[in-house]
């Protein structure tokens, strides 16, 4: 017999594995799972909405996403951020549904009531001869969303209005993001609007792929071999470093087998690299000169890669940054960004952006790779022997790449746990237990934890 409810046995049983390394495949498909996720991760976690660059104007204002609400985000008149329920407070009808825009107010379809920049509910259909006269319009302007921080021009939301700040949330990945975002002058921008897509996949597995898993690229990503733009070598994408931080986040800073990258500086053009030591650290500095890719990801379900991509005389970096919308157990949307460095040249940019569509944008070579092993996970984590919670058949996925094996490297110079090579699952292992504590909050009582 199936057990179709989660009861404290089978938390239990689940923190148990995840302790030992292991992920019991029913959690990419149960529904209860999922819903506890909606409330006790997504409800409280820091959620990327969007890039200051999509943001430049007075009015400038874009419309996202956290899991299910709606949230408008727009610059007031002030050039401040403000960001709101994306629902009319008269009958709550979605108020504004297009992606991104300018404007001066937000008027609702359904009955006319309409909104200024700050929110503010500035116009009633027939108001005072329908409404009276002690109705306070004050009272009803669209509900702002309780926190909006931001760091290196990524802003985010949390619907907790006790949430740790961003700051403290984000921890040593700050480190990596100055390097990300804000090694040269001007910082990023985003290019173009994000496509989305909707993929069949687990956001968990999803995340792991980019916070934690260079182990994959040598046999999803074949093609790039066999075409001769990876190396043959099996061990290729191993060569760097595996981070792990605090809050379930983690990053992969690739390099070569030499410790150095064979593309100094990610293949920037050369005028940048002044800039790239005028803002960062000399420890940040040498890290970037060295790296060819960083990958990696921000608990719940940011991810982010600065590839380097193209030929020879042709090659290019750029920024992605994509968030994991669930739909639902077994589906994404997928939103994904291009950034580039603001200060690049034109022609370069304009090169990385093509490279970018044609890799990792919606219809790329790498991300259908990805995205066929993706939907495949979930494909087979539905039937009886995946879905029990009794693990009588033991059907648990594998995270024990690097136990025993490596010890953290004590000379690396960014802050986090760093492990000498990127093929271990240690980012995976954080992921799944700072997620583990956040939906078994209040389910399990003190001191009853698996032994
Ligand atoms: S629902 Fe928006 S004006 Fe009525
Ligand atoms: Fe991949």
């Amino acid at each position: 017999m199936l057990r179709n409810t989660l009861d404290k046995k089978t938390l239990q049983g689940l923190q148990r594995k995840i302790s030992e390394g292991l992920l019991p495949q029913w959690v990419v498909t149960d529904p209860d799972i999922y819903q506890l996720e909606v409330e006790k991760v997504f409800s409280c976690t820091w959620q990327f909405l969007a890039h200051e660059s999509e943001l430049k104007e007075a009015g400038s204002y874009v419309t996202r996403w956290i899991v299910n609400d709606p949230v408008l985000l727009v610059r007031t008149n002030s050039g401040e951020l403000k960001a709101f329920l994306n629902s009319c407070t008269h009958r709550g009808v979605h108020l504004c549904t297009a992606d991104f825009g300018k404007k001066k107010t937000f008027t609702c379809p359904y009955h006319g009531w309409s909104f200024n920049l700050e929110g503010e509910l500035i116009g009633i259909v027939a108001g005072d001869k329908v409404y009276g006269e002690e109705m306070d319009k004050s009272e009803w302007g669209l509900r702002p969303i309780p926190r909006l921080e931001s760091y290196r021009g990524m802003i985010f939301a949390n619907l907790d209005r006790n949430a740790m700040p961003l700051e403290e949330y984000l921890g040593g990945m700050k480190w990596y993001f100055d390097i990300l975002l804000g090694r040269s002058d001007g910082g990023m921008e985003v290019r173009g609007i994000p496509q989305r897509w909707v993929a069949t996949a687990n956001w968990k597995a999803v995340q792991e792929n980019f916070a934690a898993d260079p182990y994959h690229v040598q046999t999803t990503h074949r093609s790039t071999v066999e075409m001769g733009i990876s190396p043959s070598d099996p061990l290729y994408a191993s060569y760097g470093h595996a981070i792990v931080l605090e809050h379930g986040h983690g990053i992969n800073v690739a390099t070569s087998k030499t410790g150095r990258s064979i593309y100094p500086f990610q293949a920037t053009p050369e005028l940048m690299w002044p800039m790239f030591e005028r803002n960062l650290s000399p420890e940040q500095y040498d890290l970037l000169s060295r790296t060819t890719v960083f990958v990696g990801g921000v608990f719940p379900n940011l991810s982010f890669v600065s590839p380097v991509h193209g030929t020879e005389g042709h090659l290019h970096n750029y920024l992605n940054f994509r968030v994991w919308r669930p739909l639902g157990p077994d589906k994404v949307e997928v939103w994904c960004w291009f950034m580039i460095d603001k200060a690049a040249p034109e022609d370069y940019k304009e090169a990385a952006y093509r490279g970018y569509i044609g890799s990792f944008g919606s219809s790329g070579t790498l991300e259908m790779d990805d995205t066929e092993n993706w939907s495949r996970i979930v494909q087979a984590s539905k039937g009886i022997m995946s879905r029990d919670k009794e693990l009588n058949y033991n059907n648990v996925a594998n995270y024990l790449m690097g136990s025993g094996k490596f010890e953290p490297d004590e000379n690396f110079p960014g802050p986090g746990t760093a492990y000498p090579t990127t093929y271990v699952d240690f980012i995976s292992r954080g992921l799944h237990e700072y997620w583990f504590e956040l939906i078994s909050k209040d389910l399990l009582d003190a001191g009853e934890e698996a032994k």
